[in-house]
């Protein structure tokens, strides 16, 4: 195996002290698929050294921007999983709303991506009527990702899982039908934020988190600092909801209790 190819090689681990100074992102945090995916840019673009790499990205940004897509993998839909949907439309939220004696949540898709879970989050806040203006945090590291949420306007593709009522009520569609914009009201329920959550410290007393699909990269120690900062981040008797292939491993010890699949509350 060529020194490039070495997932500890010192010219890998000074690419990833370099590139933290110039995105913030600690790619030692994640897994080595994302070793392999510097790998095919690197091929794509001839690079025969991470330096020679570093430099491109460095006075490129598309080139930039490409690494980032590959980073941090955007893929998204809405009501994805979507019984989980139903479930915290029709138990988990009215619940919290009994509980709690109040019709205000704080709600957060922690790894918002393109903004498909916060909107379907803000249309769940909607129809369970919930009654403030903003109860939803989304958060993610990919500007990017977060500049075209904000845009709201997605592929038909995108929305395979949403009630028909839903698109009525909630979208307008253009472009034949093919594009369906957010509605303003919707749009209005949901907070954009740019947030490393391996870096940055989180806010507290959220009623329900979300964090699907996002910490199957990052390594298990990174994964087990994270569950905690989000066990934190939870009111008692809120709910945590990871993706439908999750799991934590030892979450009594973090404090968690197990509240159904892929459900985690905080007594
Ligand atoms: C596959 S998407 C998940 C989208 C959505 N949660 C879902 O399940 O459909 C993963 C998202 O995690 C974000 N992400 C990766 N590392 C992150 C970090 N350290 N802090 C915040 N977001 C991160 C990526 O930018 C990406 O948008």
């Amino acid at each position: 195996m060529d020194e490039i190819s070495q997932y500890n090689s010192p010219g890998y681990t000074t690419f990833k002290m370099k590139l933290k100074k110039l995105i913030g992102i600690d790619l030692s945090s994640y897994k080595d698929q994302i070793h392999r995916r510097t790998h095919e840019l690197m091929n794509r673009w001839g690079c025969k050294s991470y330096d020679d790499y570093y430099d491109i990205l460095q006075k490129d940004e598309h080139k930039l921007r490409e690494f980032l897509d590959h980073l941090t993998i955007n893929v998204s839909e809405f009501f994805r999983n979507d019984s989980q949907w139903w479930k915290m439309r029709d138990k988990l939220i009215p619940e919290l709303i009994q509980k709690r004696g109040t019709k205000r949540l704080k709600l957060w898709s922690a790894g918002c991506a393109t903004g498909e879970e916060p909107y379907s989050l803000a249309i769940l806040s909607t129809v369970c009527g919930l009654d403030q203006m903003n109860p939803v945090l989304a958060a993610d590291i990919d500007q990017g990702a977060i500049a075209i949420a904000q845009k709201g306007i997605y592929k038909k593709t995108q929305l395979i899982n949403a009630p028909k009522e839903y698109l009525a009520k909630y979208f307008t569609t253009t472009d034949g039908g093919n594009t369906y914009s957010v509605n303003p009201e919707i749009k209005r329920r949901v907070t954009f934020k740019r947030m490393n959550m391996i870096e940055d410290s989180f806010g507290s007393g959220f009623d329900l988190i979300l964090c699907r699909n996002v910490v199957i990269y990052f390594t298990a120690e990174t994964k087990a600092k994270l569950y905690k900062k989000f066990f934190d981040a939870l009111a008692p008797g809120g709910y945590f909801l990871v993706g439908s292939t999750e799991q934590i491993f030892g979450y009594q010890q973090i404090g968690f209790e197990s509240a159904g699949p892929f459900l985690y509350t905080k007594k």
